[in-house]
């Protein structure tokens, strides 16, 4: 049986006339194009990156992608990152586990380990993604820990290195990978911010200032790197569930959020019951599943025309920000 050809629709055809001009429009490689089926999640053939792969939100990314065609290059840490992270580290198994995941859709994937702090690796892993998969057309740069302690109770690392993973490391991955996509003047870069990064957040000044910069390096990006058809925008979720945020003292927090009262001690059914009344969506937070499509959109052809922007995925939170 022969296949039906795909069938594509431009639903205004010019050319479109106006006092005897022809009404200029972009180019084919700066236009999303016509309408086709699937082409807001469509990545066959293109090569992702993926930072903060080994698990959560990255894993999600990742595995959407593959499941929409994307081959993957998988960086991860996978170990300690430092002492200011609430959370306990990623570990080779779970990076392990993104690859298998990955390779279920049938996506080639690579994993590799390296820190964001470190330019020099992550310059060394573009040479060598660009090598085995002979191009990178996505690079989402996902990876960050958290800290959660009062702004004068902060310790030098608590202040320094969540900025120096967060924002500097989110700049090293777009300093490193970016030259590739402006040599073949096309590309797709996304960034993890929060709603931590559209307001201020007590007992998280690190994380909150870390995540407000990466929308400054977004938007600033996005103006430098247009003329080069790259385009940079930002996911910002709400509170999702993973490891990040499932531990006893960020329950507190969130219950404290909401009450004003921060419990001394929290369970997960408390902080869901405290929460999930306030949201829009009435849900407590959110799964790693229901941030990924995003990314899918914004690295598919579909987002051409879409750069410098924040996406919010809360479940409802952005409905009482500004
Ligand atoms: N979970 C949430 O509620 C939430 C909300 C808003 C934004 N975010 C953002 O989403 C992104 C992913 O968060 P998550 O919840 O999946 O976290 P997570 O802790 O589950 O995963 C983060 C991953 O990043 C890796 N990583 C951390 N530092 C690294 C470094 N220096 N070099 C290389 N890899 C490193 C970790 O090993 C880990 O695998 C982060 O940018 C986070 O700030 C999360």
């Amino acid at each position: 049986m022969s296949e039906s050809p795909r069938h594509e629709t431009r639903i205004e055809p010019g050319p479109h006339v106006l006092n005897g001009e022809p009404m200029p429009e972009p180019p084919p490689e700066k236009s999303a194009g016509p309408i086709r089926p699937a082409r807001g999640v469509q990545l066959d053939g293109k090569v992702a990156v993926v930072t903060g792969a080994a698990r959560g939100i990255g894993r999600a990314i990742a595995v959407e992608m593959a499941a929409n065609g994307a081959d993957l290059a998988l960086i991860d840490i996978a170990g300690p990152v430092s002492p200011a992270s609430n959370a306990e580290p990623a570990t080779p198994e779970d990076l392990d586990e993104t690859v298998r995941q990955v390779r279920a859709y049938g996506a080639r994937a690579q994993a590799i380990r390296a820190d964001i702090r470190d330019i020099q690796a992550l310059r060394g892993a573009a040479e060598q993604v660009e090598r085995d998969f002979g191009r990178i057309d996505i690079v989402v740069a996902n990876a960050a820990i958290q800290r959660w302690k009062p702004l004068l109770d902060m310790d030098d690392a608590d202040w320094r290195d969540t900025i120096e993973v967060n924002l500097n490391g989110t700049a090293n991955t777009l300093r490193a990978f970016a030259p590739k996509m402006v040599q073949r003047k096309c590309g797709r870069i996304v960034v993890l911010s929060s709603m931590q990064g559209k307001h201020g957040t007590k007992h998280a000044s690190s994380y909150s200032a870390s995540k407000w910069g990466i929308l400054g390096l977004m938007k600033s990006a996005a103006l430098e790197l247009g003329e080069h058809n790259i385009t940079v925008n930002a996911i910002i979720p709400g509170l999702v569930d993973t490891k990040l945020t499932r531990y006893e003292a960020r329950l507190a927090e969130a219950i404290g959020e909401v009450t004003g009262h921060k419990p001394d001690h929290a369970v997960p059914s408390q902080a869901w019951d405290a929460r999930a009344p306030v949201t829009a969506l009435k849900v407590a937070w959110l799964r790693p599943e229901d941030v990924s499509p995003t990314a899918v959109f914004l690295a598919s052809d579909a987002a051409a025309m879409v750069t410098g922007a924040e996406y919010e995925v809360t479940a409802g939170d952005s409905a009482k920000s500004v």
